[in-house]
């Protein structure tokens, strides 16, 4: 389904104009479709019916409380990375017995949280957060259902800073390593072992990755059954691509990636739990902003937005591409054009030399593709202010986040000399 499109000349979000949004909220802002992200929601769950499959939705992807809860409603689970991710996966409505625990290194305080909720499963990063983890749950007298998140050593063919599944990353316990880590997991008070957990990295575009990942983790698990270890879960990680550009279609689909899962892990009559962030929300928002002015320095044309790598870090932080068209369809000539932010960073760059009709102050630019690592990464630098969210639902729209106001953010601050 295509939630954002042209109709009548104007960009709509489902059945609502965006112009119509801008007017009402003032750019700039995201805006997500509740038709989308719940369409994806139920492909998911529809290509994983042949498990006993629970999706994790990745709060970190987007953390809004409005979109998680309208996956909660939808029987998602959370996979959360902090103690903030899980307070929001809970405010929203996700029962704690749908939560996992990852992140690379979860504190003394975080922990005992989590085992305050009675989470469904810690996925363990470390022998020493295991420790951690056992010593808090035999403080609090709870159990802890873990899995250790075991670093496969495949290339996902990603981009660097967002490959987490070879042996050189920070993150999980290396294969070799697994079966020593299970075996003290076994000993230490506190601690059930129900599983293994892998996550190999983002926006990954093909399933050879996946397949490698997914058989070798097949294998341990046998092994680790051939040890005398309850191995009742696979929790296969997020990552799968999505398509950030109108001119290819190239992601892998969830049904192509269910059939890879089912064919690697589908013998061990495991429950399976997946934690897909961004193929769930990626291309159900948009970022809209407005030219504030357009300019001309030496052969570059530049569309000046009142978006900014602030407010969408994708572009600077990782090359991203990102499609970007006009609020309304237009016979103007093309023009080639630096589409950049007014931050005071040359970095503050969307795109360069693309292709757009003639655009003029005032004119809407969107930015797709843009519900997954939007929100969530932005920031106030330069005093800049988060810009709002809104969620349009057929002919509805609503503000599912509020713009703080300059008060508000100063405020933070306690001058020197005011000691109370
Ligand atoms: N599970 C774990 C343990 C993760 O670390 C991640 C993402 C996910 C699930 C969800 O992955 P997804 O399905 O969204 O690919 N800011 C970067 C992406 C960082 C992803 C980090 N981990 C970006 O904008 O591309």
């Amino acid at each position: 389904m295509n939630a954002f499109a042209y109709r009548d000349g104007y960009y709509h979000a489902q059945d609502v104009a965006i112009r119509h949004i801008a007017d009402a909220v003032g750019t700039p802002f995201y805006c997500y479709s509740r038709a989308a992200i719940e369409a994806r929601y139920d492909a998911f769950a529809d290509a994983l019916k042949d498990f006993n499959a629970l999706i994790c939705y990745a709060v970190k992807a987007n953390s809004n409380q409005a979109l998680i809860g309208l996956l909660a409603a939808r029987g998602a689970g959370a996979d959360v990375v902090s103690e903030g991710e899980m307070r929001r996966a809970l405010a929203a409505g996700i029962p704690a017995s749908k939560i996992v625990y990852s992140g690379v290194a979860k504190t003394v305080h975080e922990i005992e949280f989590a085992l305050q909720q009675n989470i469904r499963q810690f996925n363990v990063e470390s022998e020493q957060e295991l420790r951690a983890i056992s010593a808090a749950a035999t403080r609090l007298k709870k159990t802890a259902r873990v899995a250790f998140r075991i670093n496969p050593n495949v290339d996902a063919g990603t981009h660097e800073k967002i490959s987490t599944g070879k042996s050189e990353n920070k993150f999980g316990i290396g294969i070799d390593n697994a079966k020593a880590a299970y075996d003290e997991a076994r000993k230490l008070p506190g601690i059930e072992v129900c599983g293994v957990d892998m996550h190999i990295g983002s926006q990954i575009m093909t399933l050879n990755p996946f397949k490698a990942a997914f058989s070798r983790i097949a294998e341990l698990t046998q092994e680790l059954r051939d040890a005398g270890h309850t191995i009742s879960t696979i929790d296969l990680g997020g990552g799968l691509g999505v398509n950030y550009d109108n001119l290819n279609d190239n992601a892998p689909t969830v049904n192509d990636y269910a059939r890879v899962a089912k064919e690697a892990v589908g013998h061990l009559d495991c429950d399976i739990i997946v934690e897909p962030g961004r193929s769930l929300v990626g291309n159900a928002g948009v970022l809209v902003g407005s030219v504030i002015y357009t300019k001309t320095n030496g052969a570059s044309k530049f569309l000046i937005i009142d978006a900014a790598m602030n407010d969408f870090l994708r572009p600077s932080m990782y090359n991203a591409y990102h499609t970007i068209v006009g609020g309304r369809q237009s016979n103007a000539p093309e023009e080639f054009y630096d589409v950049v932010g007014p931050v005071c960073e040359t970095g503050d760059t969307f795109a360069r030399k693309r292709k757009l009709p003639l655009q003029e102050a005032g004119d809407l630019i969107i930015i797709e593709g843009t519900g997954a690592y939007g929100s969530v990464m932005a920031s106030s630098y330069n005093t800049r202010p988060m810009i709002p969210e809104v969620l349009v639902d057929g002919s509805e729209f609503r503000v599912i986040r509020r713009r703080p106001d300059y008060d508000s953010m100063i405020a933070l601050d306690i001058p020197w000399g005011n000691s109370d």
